[in-house]
């Protein structure tokens, strides 16, 4: 039995035929991760998307921090769902990084958007259980009203390791651009098309370990782009761009960006 294509949407404009250089977390090597600090870096470093985590708070707000909870990335404990935004905003998000971080607030989607989006793409994951619970449908919802209000459907890519939420995000709005991120346990063996296609996905990401010739050849054989993250080096890199991987997803994107000229300078020598 073959799988239907339920993608409808051409290709998330730049995620085609030329190298992208994808800042994971903002430039989170260098700044808090998910903070403005580490957007702002990002963008100086001239990268073409940047990925964010959001969150829910109690107030449903759409917030951007990777974790359920705050305990590692702010002083404080507990859950970002059992607090109002008010509260999260109290946080202090970049000391646990650098004490010259002190002051970085945990941002909001909106914040986040007003700033990125003028100026490269934005790859939202929406974090979530692996099954669909009310609280993930509740964050889909959210997130991808934020971004319908702010006219930027055509400026995202969301993705997640849930790939049920991915299909409920295709469905309720056929235009956004989705990815499914492969999670080596609950995807095991997997194929690219045997996890996109069913979720309408366009985009199929894993972490540079989980690349392999197979998965490059069935992502082809489908019109699926593979994002990869985990980049750190030009062996990453070299490795990926002879691979035909275009989407590099790093915390250090100041290297993928230098490694992605010097990759081109030796092949046009
Ligand atoms: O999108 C790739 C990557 O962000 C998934 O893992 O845990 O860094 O959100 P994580
Ligand atoms: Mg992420």
């Amino acid at each position: 039995m073959t799988t239907k294509d339920t993608r409808r949407n051409p290709a998330l404009k730049g995620l085609s035929n030329t190298p992208m250089v994808v800042a994971h977390r903002g430039f989170s090597g260098k700044a808090p991760e998910n903070t403005m600090s580490a957007f702002t870096l990002a963008l100086e470093a001239g990268v073409s998307m940047i990925e964010l985590d959001v969150q829910i708070s109690k107030d449903n707000h759409v917030v951007v921090i990777h974790d359920s909870t705050i305990d590692r990335t702010t002083y404080g404990e507990g859950k970002v769902s059992d607090l109002s935004l008010a509260e999260l905003k109290k946080l202090d998000a970049g000391s646990w990084f650098d004490a010259n971080y002190k002051d970085e607030r945990i941002p909001t989607l909106v914040e986040a958007l007003e700033l990125i989006a003028p100026k490269a793409l934005v790859n939202i994951e929406l974090k979530s259980t692996r099954i669909i619970r009310k609280a993930d449908t509740q964050i889909a919802d959210a997130t991808v009203a934020v971004v319908r209000k702010m006219n930027l459907l055509e400026r995202v890519l969301f993705s997640s390791f849930n790939h049920k939420l991915m299909k409920y995000v295709k469905e309720h709005e056929p235009a956004a651009h989705t990815g499914v991120i492969f999670h080596p346990v609950l995807h095991f063996g997997r194929m690219p098309s045997a996890l996109a296609l069913p979720a309408g996905a366009e985009v199929f990401v894993c972490s540079k370990r989980e690349v392999t010739r197979r998965r490059i050849a069935d992502a082809a054989k489908h019109n699926i782009i593979i994002g990869v993250y985990g980049l750190e080096n030009q062996q990453d890199i070299e490795r990926m761009l002879s691979s035909g991987i275009q989407v590099l997803v790093s915390d250090y994107p100041d290297i993928i960006i230098q490694g992605l000229e010097q990759y081109q300078i030796h092949k046009a020598s």
